[in-house]
């Protein structure tokens, strides 16, 4: 495979590559996964914000690689928690937890929280990185935390997550409804656009 006009999006998480994949495939570049560099472990997370993770990520692997580079981090905001646990939702519930913990643990801390004052929101960060650019853009959906989980597709906070002006929660939706609303999705659009204008200009990509 040709290495010009390749971009590695920087996550071992193959639905996410999937998601990925389809989204940007019209902009005519070879997309693949961190499966081919084996030699890149989990990239440590300290950012305190989403957009210094996926830059992290991003900028990490473009290092390595040498190729342009595309990196997500997600968070759950929820207000009336003040926005957490945002940045930190993989670790919610402790170092290493499951979803159910992280699943858990919000119902717990929502336990007497009426219907009314459960709103949410799913932010996603993403980060282009090459040899002459770093480009940032953002996808948001709006909801509201369900009192219990609902649905078995999906993942982490996805059975209780129920995005506005929906009766079913992210988990109660095929891959194909969740991915047309999703905060990652948006954000993908978004970069799409954002890379194919960045292409155009005629700007090589490594
Ligand atoms: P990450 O940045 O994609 O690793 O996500 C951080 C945390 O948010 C993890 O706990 C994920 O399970 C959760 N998360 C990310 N995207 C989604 C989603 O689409 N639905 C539900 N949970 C998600």
């Amino acid at each position: 495979m040709s290495r010009r006009k390749t971009l590695v999006l920087a996550t071992h998480n193959i639905h996410k590559q999937t998601e990925m994949n389809s989204i940007l495939s019209d902009l005519g570049v070879n997309v693949i996964g961190l499966d081919q560099f084996p030699e890149i472990k989990d990239i440590a997370e300290t950012g305190t914000t989403l957009i210094e993770n996926a830059l992290i990520k991003a900028r990490t692997v473009h290092k390595i690689t040498g190729l342009p580079s595309l990196a997500d981090d997600t968070g759950l905001e929820v207000d009336v928690l003040d926005g957490a646990p945002g940045v930190y939702s993989a670790r919610f519930a402790g170092e290493n937890p499951t979803f159910e913990d992280n699943v858990n643990k919000m119902l717990t801390a929502l336990s007497d929280i009426p219907d009314d004052k459960r709103t949410a929101r799913f932010r996603t960060a993403l980060a282009f990185v090459d040899s002459n650019s770093e480009l940032c853009e953002e996808g948001v959906i709006e909801g509201k935390i369900t009192e219990k989980p609902r649905g078995e597709d999906g993942f982490g906070y996805d059975p209780i997550f129920e995005p506005a002006n929906e009766t079913r929660t992210f988990a109660e939706m095929t891959n194909e409804d969740k991915n047309r609303i999703s905060h990652r999705a948006r954000a993908l659009e978004k970069m799409q656009k954002t890379l194919k204008h960045y292409f155009e200009k005629g700007v090589s990509i490594d």
